[in-house]
C-alpha cells in the first residue's frame, strides 16, 4: 500500500510516496530559499504564492520517481499545522482535491508530530519512553512519548525558535539567508570559547527554553568587539555563537532526561542538521547509555517523507483514525506544557 503524502506548512514544496513497510520511494523538496532570501526570512504572501506554482510539479515527479500512479494509491497525507496559514491551505487543498476525485482517505497530520516521526524512519526499533527535542526555525519543543503516538510536551520556547535566532544573527551580520547552514560553515573553523554567552535559565524552573536573551547578548558582543562579515574575529564569534544555542537546548535534554528517565532520545528538524549540535547530543545519550536516533539531514528540514512516516504509524496504530475532508489548517502548536 502506497501513501501520498504533501508537506507545505513553510518555504519547502515537498511531496513524497511511502509504502506501508516504511520505504521510502520519493521525496521530492522544492526550497524556496532563493525567493526568501533577499529579505533574511519566510514572506508568508511569496511563500504561498510559490507554493501554488510548485505543487504540482512537485507532486507529478514525486509519483515518477516513485513509479507509483495516482489510481495506485491508498491514502493521501497532508500537513495541517502548525505553520503559514496560506502555505498550508495550498497543500491542503491540493490533497482533498486529489482525494476527493479519487475517492480515497486523507489524513491531516501535524507537522511538528511528523518531525519526530522522521527519526523513526531510519530507526523504527528505538525504545520507549522517548524524550524528543525538536529544534527548526519554526519550533523549539521538548516532548516525553510514553508509547507510540502519545506526546506529552514538557517545554517549549517562549520567544525566538532557535532557528530563527540563527537566521536573525545571520540576517544582522549580512551572511544571507537560512543562517543556520552559513553560520555552521563560516563558523566551523572558529573557536567556540573564544566568546562567551550565559545560558538563560528559566525562573519557574520549567523545561521552556528562550532564546531571545542569547540574540540581545549576541548583538552586544557584535558592537562590541566590531565583529563584521569578512572581519577576523567572524569565525570565532559564530563558532561561539553556535555553542551557545547548542548548550542551551541541550541543557534542558539533559534536566528532562533526569526527570522523566527515557530509554531513547531523538533531535529533530532543520537546526538538527547543525554539525556541532549533532555531536553534543550524540555525546549526551552516549554519556547517559541511552539510545539515541538523529534523522540523516535530508530528513531533519521539512519534507513529505516523515509526514507519510506518521501517517502510516496513525494507520497502524490507532483504533480509529480520523478520515475526513472536512481538514482545516491550524496556525500553532497544539496543547500545553505537561507539568512533571
Ligand atoms: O524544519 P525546518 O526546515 O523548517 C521549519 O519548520 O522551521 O527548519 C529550518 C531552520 C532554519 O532556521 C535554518 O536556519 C535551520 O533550520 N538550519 C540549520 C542548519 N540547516 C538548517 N541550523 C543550524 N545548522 C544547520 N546546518
Ligand atoms: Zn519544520
Amino acid at each position: 500500500m502506497n501513501v501520498l503524502a504533501i508537506e507545505t506548512s513553510c518555504d519547502e514544496t515537498s511531496a513524497a510516496v511511502v509504502r506501508d513497510d516504511l520505504a521510502v520511494l520519493s521525496n521530492i523538496v522544492l526550497s524556496q530559499d532563493e525567493i526568501h532570501a533577499p529579505f533574511g526570512g519566510v514572506v508568508p504572501e511569496l511563500a504561498s504564492r510559490q507554493h501554488l506554482k510548485s505543487i504540482g510539479p512537485v507532486v507529478r515527479e514525486s509519483l515518477a520517481t516513485a513509479g507509483v500512479s495516482l489510481e495506485a494509491l491508498d491514502y493521501y497525507a497532508v500537513t495541517q499545522g502548525p505553520g503559514l496559514i496560506g502555505s498550508l491551505l495550498v497543500g491542503l487543498c491540493f490533497a482533498k482535491g486529489l482525494a476527493y476525485y479519487h475517492q480515497k482517505p486523507v489524513l491531516g497530520i501535524d507537522h511538528i508530530q511528523a518531525h519526530i516521526e522522521s527519526a523513526f524512519l531510519e530507526n523504527p526499533g528505538l525504545a520507549f519512553p522517548i524524550l524528543a527535542l525538536v529544534v527548526s526555525g519554526g519550533h523549539t519543543s521538548l516532548f516525553i512519548l510514553k508509547r507510540k503516538l502519545r506526546y506529552q510536551l514538557l517545554g517549549r520556547t517562549r520567544d525566538d525558535a532557535a532557528g530563527e535566532a540563527l537566521d536573525k544573527i545571520a540576517k544582522f551580520l549580512d551572511l544571507g539567508y537560512p543562517g543556520g547552514p552559513v553560520i555552521q560553515k563560516l563558523g566551523a573553523a572558529g573557536d567556540p570559547g573564544r566568546f562567551e554567552f550565559a545560558v538563560p535559565r528559566m525562573s519557574d524552573r520549567s523545561l521552556d527554553f528562550s532564546f531571545s536573551g542569547l540574540k540581545t547578548a549576541a548583538l552586544r558582543i557584535i558592537r562590541g568587539n566590531g565583529i563584521v562579515k569578512d572581519g577576523p574575529r567572524l569565525a570565532d564569534f559564530l563558532a561561539s555563537f553556535e555553542n551557545a544555542i547548542s548548550r542551551a537546548l541541550l541543557r534542558n535534554v539533559a534536566r528532562a532526561a533526569e526527570k522523566v528517565k527515557p530509554k531513547s532520545l531523538i533531535l529533530c528538524g532543520g537546526v538538527a542538521r547543525n554539525k556541532r549540535l549533532r555531536a553534543a547530543f550524540e555525546n549526551l545519550a552516549v554519556e547517559r547509555g541511552l539510545q539515541h536516533a538523529i534523522p540523516s539531514p535530508k530528513l531533519c528540514t521539512d519534507n513529505a517523507a516523515m509526514v507519510g512516516a506518521l501517517a502510516w504509524a496513525q494507520v497502524k496504530t490507532l483504533k480509529k483514525v480520523p478520515l475526513s475532508l472536512d481538514l482545516d489548517a491550524y496556525p500553532r502548536q497544539k496543547g500545553s506544557n505537561l507539568h512533571i
